[in-house]
């Protein structure tokens, strides 16, 4: 008889996971209460809600300033365009991210350029962005994946040493800190998503953390259409750009559910922390490395790592089928190498600036980042985040599903 679920046997868990996004009473409350004052944002920008919650989110993570727009993609082209990125510069970008963060550059005409990640965090790998830099090179986009922070001591020595500017890609980890210190304050600018999946959300939003009063004021004025409101000049001209504001209902919301952020970390932490220790005595599958550097740990999505070897030679998407089968919500492919994407293979007749460096297009097929291709099509399995608002008991739950896999692993053969 069948005993794993995907064959009919008695699944590990029926239950319900965790709902999410989480609101409460004050959140209700902080929505009727921008309804009723009639002034429901953006513009003029900041407005008060959206200059409240900019000023406690940086505060939060240990910056001076934080700018409030429309979602964490703009984020990104506009820390790009602030720092003077311009058509024709090259970025240095990890390919293992959503298409985001190699989609930036390429909006304002730059050139994305990608560097590998590291095996045991699957974040960029300082050697590899040290060994892609050119006199082209601009910027550096690391993204802290996951539950894990890259490596930000390493990458901030590399752009200090090569003047470039550090742009952290922080959609995954709201109130992470590295070295006690919080992420996206790091380097020179720090992008962050609310967009609905997020740690934080107000259905859709991004923040830009800075410390520079300048790159403040470009944000600033990129956010919204190019203007300059009273108070800011510390630069000179206009900017041309398009309307990025956040609304009011964004603002009050995400000023809610950032008196939660702290709390919901911690949960998280908790449970990622157990499910590792449980996680390690299961043949076959390793957690990520977790940077003693990381003294607050923030889970979007918990990463681990599949070895087929250790499971009758299984592909990593069979066990996730098994996985899920079991009652355990499970990704492989969360994401695929950026340059795989169906979006990639941009043309230089579209995109003139790639050429001197890819010539007619980017090719995907001559990318060389062997690591990110292993975890993204071989490795990966990825546990989404509101799994670690449960209790340790469902970390128990998840570690019994999997070691029943392994037991029976003989069950999956693909045929
Ligand atoms: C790593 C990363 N960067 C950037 C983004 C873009 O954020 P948004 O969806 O708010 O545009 C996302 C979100 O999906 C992300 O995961």
């Amino acid at each position: 008889m069948a005993e794993l679920a995907i064959n009919g046997g008695k699944q590990t868990f029926s239950d319900f996971w965790p709902a999410w996004p989480v609101y409460t009473e004050q959140d209700k409350a902080a929505l009727i209460e921008v309804l009723e004052s009639r002034n429901w944002g953006g513009y003029p920008a900041p407005n008060q809600k959206a200059r409240e919650f900019g000023e406690a989110f940086a505060a939060a993570h240990d910056s001076k300033y934080g700018i409030c727009a429309a979602n964490g993609t703009v984020t990104l082209e506009i820390a790009l365009r602030a720092a003077g990125v311009k058509a024709g510069d090259e970025v240095i970008v990890t390919p293992y991210s959503w298409i985001a963060t190699a989609g930036a550059p390429v909006t304002i005409n730059a050139v994305p350029v990608f560097a590998d990640v590291q095996p045991d965090t699957y974040c960029l790998d300082p050697a590899a962005v040290e060994a892609a830099i050119t006199d082209r090179t601009r910027a550096i986009i690391p993204v802290h994946l996951g539950s894990i922070v890259a490596d930000l001591d390493a990458l901030m020595a590399i752009a200090e040493k090569h003047g470039l500017t550090l742009i952290e890609d922080c959609a995954h980890m709201h109130g992470a800190k590295w070295n006690n210190k919080g992420i996206g304050s790091h380097g020179h600018l720090g992008s962050f998503s609310f967009q609905s999946s997020k740690l934080m959300t107000a259905g859709e939003g991004g923040i830009i953390l800075t410390s520079s009063k300048e790159l403040e004021e470009r944000c600033q004025a990129h956010v919204n259409c190019g203007r300059k409101e009273p108070g800011y000049d510390s630069f000179e001209g206009l900017v041309f750009s398009g309307n990025h504001r956040i609304t009011e209902f964004q603002a009050a919301l995400l000023l809610v559910r950032l008196q939660a952020m702290e709390s919901e970390r911690k949960l998280r932490e908790e449970n990622a922390t157990h499910l590792s220790s449980l996680l390690t005595d299961i043949d076959g599958i390793r957690p990520m490395a977790k940077d003693s550097r990381i003294t607050h740990q923030s889970v979007y999505q918990y990463i681990f790592r599949y070895d087929p070897a250790a499971f009758g030679g299984a592909s990593r998407d069979r066990f996730v089928e098994a996985l899920n089968a079991e009652g355990i919500p499970a990704d492989g492919d969360f994401y695929i190498p950026i340059y795989k994407s169906p979006l990639f293979p941009i043309s230089a007749d579209r995109f003139p600036a790639i050429r001197e460096r890819y010539g007619d297009r980017i090719d995907g097929s001559k990318i060389d980042c062997p690591v990110c291709d292993k975890a993204a099509y071989h490795e990966a399995v990825w546990l989404h985040h509101p799994l670690f608002m449960a209790g340790k008991k469902e970390m128990e739950i998840i570690a019994e599903a999997i070691g029943k896999i392994q037991k029976h692993a003989g069950e999956l053969s693909d045929d």
